[in-house]
């Protein structure tokens, strides 16, 4: 900043992919078997200050004001990215903020290392297109490529063997067409698969990982398709197929991966008996048991009673989509 300091601080928010990604070709570089469509959301939030200290060898990290070993490892590889680039050693301070729960498979790793990447390559004055910082985001955590970017986003399978071409791209912005999300949190528990081991067993294991590869290209197709020309129930449906074939290829790994609860599956029912109904709504999925339910903005009152009152639903969170990754003051 105008001080010499080498700080800057970054805010950036969860993105759901409608769909999905599942599965890596190279695991070192973090570059997807298939292209993937998601939403950015507006209200859930981090918030990351970076801190480079000349001097100081190790990073030191704050995650809601508690510091965890794996995850400062974890930083620590992504902030290396960056200092690479710019030439210094020196270690950082982190001081990072959700407001809404880690670890509930909310994705806090995509808007963390999207907030990450953005912050850390400002304060080093660093300057990196919208584009390459969604490439660094991506080596850092897949889905954060999309979260560099607002409203809706393609993240590009690439065509080259480094992966520089692997990025994300905004397909629409968010006020075009402001669709909301109400979330189903049905467990508060830790993920018991990451996505990084299940997309590994699901690559050795199960029998549908072609066809899951040879079947995603029309998907996409049929989603970019429904955005450009904002055609809720083209969307609702590609939306619900996408998520289902994810979770099928998931549950035929050996051992299967079942990531719904029984709530998850009482929320799928009732998205779908709502949508029966003529209500503008769709479900999905992710590599946990939250339900995340789109629809039109007319909706999400109903949506929300629907989803609050299914028995072993313990909250409903509710976001419009919002805007990429962008600067916020220091010192959170
Ligand atoms: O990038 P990761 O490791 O958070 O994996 C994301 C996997 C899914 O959330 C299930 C799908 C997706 O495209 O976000």
């Amino acid at each position: 900043d105008a001080s010499g300091e080498l700080r800057a601080a970054s805010q950036a928010q969860p993105n759901i992919a409608l769909i999905k990604y599942w599965g890596k070709r190279d695991v070192a570089l973090n570059l997807p078997v298939v292209g993937s469509i998601s939403i950015t959301l507006e209200s859930l939030w981090t918030r990351t200050d970076v801190h480079f200290m000349p001097g100081q060898k190790d990073d030191r990290v704050s995650l809601n004001g508690r510091s965890d070993q794996a995850e400062t490892k974890r930083i620590t590889k992504c902030l290396d990215l960056l200092r690479t680039r710019a030439g210094v050693d020196y270690g950082a301070n982190v001081a990072s903020r959700n407001n809404f729960p880690t670890a509930a498979g909310l994705a806090s790793s995509a808007s963390g290392f999207a907030a990450l990447v953005h912050a850390g390559a400002r304060a080093l004055n660093l300057d990196l297109s919208l584009e390459e910082q969604s490439m660094l985001a991506r080596r850092c955590s897949g889905s954060a490529a999309r979260s560099i970017f607002g409203g809706y986003v393609e993240w590009v399978h690439g065509k080259l063997a480094d992966g520089t071409d692997s990025v994300a791209r905004p397909l629409l912005d968010a006020n075009a067409w402001p669709l909301r999300v109400a979330v189903a949190i049905t467990s508060t528990a830790a993920k018991q698969v990451g996505s990084t081991e299940g997309m590994n067993r699901t690559a050795e294991t199960s029998p549908y990982q072609s066809a899951w590869i040879d079947t995603q290209e029309a998907d996409l197709s049929v989603a970019r398709d429904a955005i450009r020309a904002r055609d809720f129930d083209a969307l609702a449906s590609i939306s619900e197929y996408s998520c289902l074939k994810m979770h099928a290829l998931a549950l035929a790994a050996q051992p299967g991966l079942l990531y719904w609860n029984g709530a998850t599956v009482e929320c799928m029912h009732r998205v779908r008996a709502l949508r029966q109904q003529g209500v503008p709504v769709f479900f999905t999925v992710d590599a946990g048991p939250q339900l995340k339910a789109v629809c039109e903005p007319s909706a999400i009152e109903q949506v929300k009673a629907a989803l609050r009152d299914a028995p072993g639903v313990l909250d409903v969170l509710d976001t419009g989509l919002g805007e990429g990754a962008r600067a916020i003051a220091t010192d959170l």
